[in-house]
């Protein structure tokens, strides 16, 4: 059975001072969840603090980018050892906003998700189409080359225990998230092109579903039987919010 996995994605935000507030309430509020994970994954100067505070907790910690080669002259990259060392146990790869700005490819995203798995990080890919796309009727397609790079690099066995986010573009930060039965439907494409390929995979990925997740969708989205938790942007710099939307994962796996 696949646990909940709800994911903080701070992108760009944050100084020591805000962390630790919605860390300390964080730590206070979501020490006792049973049925689902919780991870916070901050920039990457801030792993030291997210390791310090969190070191103890049930409450894990990780990166939102790693570099794609273990060690070398790449300045201005990250190395997963790296990440390692402060005790991450995520990293969220491929996200759109990365994709979109940074000009990130699928295959570099495919070479980053093999060496974040050789360093014993999991992780967090992020997929999804954009609005023309589905608006297209071409959603599945879209997704479905998304995951391509990595199958063919690595086979579906590599999806073994890691986790893939799906994100549509059009639902990230515009308050517009996918219903429960788009995300459902999509959720339920990915496994199922996974399970034709190895069944242990499919069962065990955990595919969460990233995109205005709020309070008030929470446990409509995290009830759906392929839906195993989200990745939440603006409300994790809520520690209200953010903390709702984990308890609401937590009464839907508690059904
Ligand atoms: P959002 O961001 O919750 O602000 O829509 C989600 C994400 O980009 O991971």
């Amino acid at each position: 059975m696949r646990r909940k996995l709800v994911v903080a994605n701070w992108k760009m935000h944050g100084s020591l001072a805000q962390n630790q507030q919605l860390l300390d309430s964080f730590k206070a509020h979501l020490a006792n969840l049973k049925h689902v994970d919780v991870a916070i994954c901050v920039p990457y100067p801030y792993l030291h603090q997210a390791q310090n505070s969190l070191s103890g907790t049930k409450i894990a910690w990780g990166a939102q980018n790693v570099g794609k080669y273990p060690v070398g002259a790449y300045t201005g990259e990250v190395a997963a050892s790296m990440l390692k060392d402060f005790g991450a146990t995520y990293v969220i790869l491929g996200h759109s906003e990365r994709s979109t700005a940074y000009c990130e490819s699928a295959e570099n995203v495919a070479a980053k998700f093999v060496t974040a798995k050789n360093a014993g990080l999991t992780p967090i890919l992020c997929v999804g189409e954009t609005l023309q796309e589905r608006e297209a009727g071409v959603m599945e397609h879209v997704v479905s080359e998304q995951l391509d790079p990595i199958l063919a690099l690595h086979g579906a066995g590599i999806f073994k225990n890691a986790v893939i986010s799906y994100e549509p573009i059009w639902a990230i930060g515009t308050g517009l998230s996918a219903t429960p039965e788009q995300a459902q439907s999509m959720h339920e494409f990915i496994r199922g092109k996974l399970a034709r390929l190895d069944a242990e995979a499919a069962d065990s990925v955990r595919i969460i579903y990233g995109g205005s997740v709020n309070p008030s969708n929470a446990s409509k989205l995290t009830v759906m039987q392929d839906i195993d938790g989200g990745l939440i942007g603006r409300c994790s710099l809520n520690a209200e919010d953010f903390e709702k939307i984990c308890i609401a994962a937590e009464v839907a796996a508690s059904h």
